[in-house]
């Protein structure tokens, strides 16, 4: 029985600091789509991917043809980067639009591959293991932190490697919502509250944190993303100038600040 109230601590933070991010029920009432929808053409990934600390430290791990699982792949970016020495694909999303293009990229780069649809961990019971398993961008979207890393771990044969903003993710969008809808919104939790839970699991766990060199190269066009960001904010889409005004000053205000944490199991 696991006894380190810290660890408790730890993940009560998490959890509770995940859950302030929800929309007020006013605002989500007038909201004409789901605002928390991550559109496909946002992680199709279209041009080579720029290598990153997170994409060097899977790479350092992976035998020759070896296989990588990529958990919450969208579009398979994580998986792109490692190919070669990676032979083998597979993926985990639970948005199945998400595994297409996933193995659309694994085709046209020649490897073996393999979807899987569903929530993790609720899948991975029929998922195989793997070389390496990676996961970017995606653990802010979990609540239960502990156990997502835990079966991340029992999936990996040498190494897993996770990518994420060293701040929520949506941060940058505080001014929107300030803006639209006089909103304060949270700031944490951050890439230093996951780390202190997957070291409060056992592994020796360690954080590389750097600047996104440019940003993520996706099928996504400026219109769209603006739309998407309309959408995030659940308002009309004939709200979409004054948005598309607003957003350009606010993503541009710095370069994200990203964190690969990994440990070997
Ligand atoms: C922000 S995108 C990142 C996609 C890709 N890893 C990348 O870095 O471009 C998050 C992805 O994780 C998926 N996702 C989020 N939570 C998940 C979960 N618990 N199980 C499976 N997929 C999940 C979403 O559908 C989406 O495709």
């Amino acid at each position: 029985m696991d006894t380190d109230p810290g660890r408790f601590a730890d993940e009560t933070h998490w959890r509770d600091s995940l859950a302030a991010w929800a929309i007020p029920e006013q605002i989500m009432n007038q909201a004409p789509t789901n605002p928390w929808i991550h559109p496909v053409a946002q992680f199709t990934v279209v041009a080579p991917v720029a290598d990153s600390p997170s994409h060097a430290t899977a790479r350092a791990a992976l035998p020759e043809a070896g296989s990588v699982l990529d958990v919450g792949c969208g579009g398979g970016r994580g998986a792109l980067a490692l190919t070669p020495p990676a032979g083998h694909w597979i993926g985990v999303d639970h948005q199945q639009d998400m595994l297409d293009t996933f193995a659309a990229a694994a085709q046209s780069q020649g490897v073996t591959h393999e979807e899987i649809l569903g929530d993790w961990p609720d899948v991975a019971d029929r998922t195989p293991i793997a070389d390496v398993v990676v996961c970017h961008h995606v653990v802010y979207n979990v609540a239960e932190l502990s156990e997502f890393i835990a079966a991340l771990t029992t999936h990996a044969r040498h190494r897993v490697v996770l990518e994420l903003p060293l701040h929520h993710p949506l941060t940058w969008m505080n001014p929107l919502w300030k803006q639209f809808w006089d909103l304060d919104r949270p700031t944490e939790p951050s890439a230093h509250d996951a780390l202190s839970i997957i070291r409060g699991g056992g592994h020796d766990a360690h954080i590389i944190e750097f600047t996104e060199e440019s940003s993520r190269s996706s099928a996504m066009d400026t219109r769209a993303a603006a739309e998407a960001t309309c959408q995030r904010l659940c308002l009309p889409l004939d709200r979409v100038d004054d948005v598309a005004a607003a957003a350009s000053i606010a993503d541009q205000a710095s370069p994200r600040r990203l964190a690969t944490i990994w440990w070997d199991v």
